[in-house]
């Protein structure tokens, strides 16, 4: 009896620590948000995902059913049902701790293939934020 609640209670300490680190996201190792003003998707955003996420995030079969070519896809989020950005809230966005390789094996885009897919610069990452700290318009 004893033995077991000693397990159960192992068990419970290990599923807290675990869901704790997927949670934790050091968010002081962002870059910082650029200053620049109006971003909009369409004339700031499209074009700077094009070369690093569209092969595997466009119309046809995107990976994990997650879209970048369209200001709703792109916030919207894919398979996991996590919306990608949170309007107002860089710091926040699931999107952007993947691209600043916040979250482990979920860089994007994956370490293994920058190669051919080059990861967005600290400065591009800034715009990202900024235009989803505008809104996300
Ligand atoms: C070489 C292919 C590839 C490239 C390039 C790529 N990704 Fe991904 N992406 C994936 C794969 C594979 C997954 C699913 C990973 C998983 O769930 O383990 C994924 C998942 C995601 C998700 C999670 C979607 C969800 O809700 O399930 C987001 C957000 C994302 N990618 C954003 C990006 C962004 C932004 C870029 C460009 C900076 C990018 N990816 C570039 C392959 C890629």
């Amino acid at each position: 009896m004893r033995l077991k609640f000693l397990t159960l209670t192992g068990f419970c300490a290990f599923a807290l620590i675990s869901l704790n680190a997927a949670e934790k996201v050091d968010v002081s190792k962002l870059p910082p948000a650029s200053d620049k003003k109006e971003l909009t998707f369409d004339k700031d955003i499209k074009s700077m995902v094009e070369d690093s996420c569209l092969k595997c995030h466009g119309v046809e079969k995107p990976k994990s059913k997650y879209r970048v070519d369209s200001r709703e896809a792109f916030i919207k989020g894919g398979d996991s049902e996590i919306a990608a950005v949170i309007a107002g809230k860089s710091a926040e966005s699931p999107v952007i701790h993947m691209v600043a390789d916040l979250i482990e094996e979920m860089e994007m885009p994956p370490i293994d293939k920058r190669e051919k897919y080059v990861a967005l610069t600290k400065e591009q990452i800034g715009i990202l934020r900024a235009w989803i700290d505008q809104g996300a318009k």
